[in-house]
């Protein structure tokens, strides 16, 4: 039996270039190799202020996003989190199983839960819920960002603990971390490109070639032309763009000789910053108009339906065999 690999990412508007990058790339890749299973994680949503008028929308748009990036329905298992509720009820199982030191000592919440007022137990539980939609499909591997290693280690001890107290039933999921795991802000290297940095923080996967050309133009570098020099973060992280988009679309040969300017201490910095824009543009481009061939042919609804009930009928043989196991029902 293959393998099967399991990731969700939260409905948070719009995907940007690092989230594409950095692990949608690798879910579409994986397709080849293992049965993938994609979930846009609304149930997650509720841990941040969202409006209830926007959050079906967003998750809906998340899927045509995710599609237009390569995932393929006819391949993968997709849907939306909510339209399995057994992700929530082996939550529940799990978070008897988890231990509040370390779920105390997720640095995700210590960061998320400082700058908010109120403070949810959702929130809290957040890294437990991820863990039971990892294990009801008994996942083996996880394409994540580095910012969610933390989350699987846990993930992996809440199986441990599962098994030892009920028997061998979950694998461990290995997280799977691929280049580009993780891209700064163009405006601010210091942090890392995110949508909740603010809109000059992060370039849109469907983001117009007009912004994306401004956004690159303005992004901080340095003084430059100084042979030798050490690269600051700001023209590293131009590079690492360069580098993951050329991966996609061709284009190696022009980065190698753009490096090569570089430690000669001739590079332009305007002509990085319009070979950047234009390895963008190359990679954004066609999955903007798949986005919109798949949002005109109206299907998106069908297909998570349909991912829906795939996804259904394995949680529910896990859940069943979960609650013969603790003693429900
Ligand atoms: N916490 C993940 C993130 O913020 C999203 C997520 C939820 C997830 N459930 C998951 C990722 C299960 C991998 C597997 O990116």
């Amino acid at each position: 039996m293959r393998n099967t690999v399991f990731s969700g990412i939260q409905p948070t508007g719009t995907l940007h270039i690092g989230n594409y990058f950095g692990a949608v790339r690798q879910w579409a890749a994986l397709q080849a190799e293992a049965q993938c299973v994609y979930c846009v994680v609304d149930y997650h949503a509720l841990t941040i202020d969202i409006d209830p008028q926007m959050l079906r929308p967003a998750s809906r748009s998340m899927a045509l996003d995710l599609m237009a990036c390569g995932i393929d329905p006819e391949r993968s298992i997709l849907f939306l989190q909510s339209m399995v509720p057994e992700h929530v009820e082996l939550s529940w199982i799990l978070g008897c199983v988890t231990s509040f030191g370390d779920l105390s000592r997720m640095t995700q919440f210590k960061d998320k839960s400082a700058s908010q007022e109120f403070v949810s137990a959702g929130l809290f539980m957040y890294p437990v819920l991820q863990a039971a939609d990892i294990l009801l499909y008994r996942a083996s591997g996880v394409p994540v960002g580095e910012d969610q290693v933390q989350h699987l280690e846990l993930s992996r001890r809440i199986a441990r603990r599962f098994n030892g107290r009920y028997g061998e039933l979950f694998p461990e999921p290995e997280p799977i971390v691929g280049r580009g795991a993780r891209i700064m802000s163009l405006a601010n290297p210091g942090i890392k490109m995110s949508k909740s940095a603010g809109e000059q923080h992060y370039i849109g996967v469907m983001e117009d070639r007009e912004s994306i050309r401004g956004k690159v133009r303005s992004a901080v570098t340095d003084m430059g032309l100084t042979p030798g020099a050490e690269m600051s973060e700001g023209v590293r992280t131009l590079f690492e763009i360069l580098d993951l988009a050329a991966s996609d679309g061709g284009g190696e040969d022009d980065v190698r000789a753009l490096k090569e300017e570089f430690e000669a201490g001739t590079l332009m910095y305007s002509r990085l910053k319009d070979a950047v824009f234009e390895a963008i543009v190359k990679v954004v481009e066609p999955i903007q108009q798949r986005r919109a061939e798949l949002e005109a042919a109206n299907v998106v609804d069908d297909i998570l339906e349909e991912g829906a009930a795939r996804a259904r009928s394995i949680a529910r043989e896990t859940i069943s065999e979960v609650r013969d196991r603790v003693g429900l029902g």
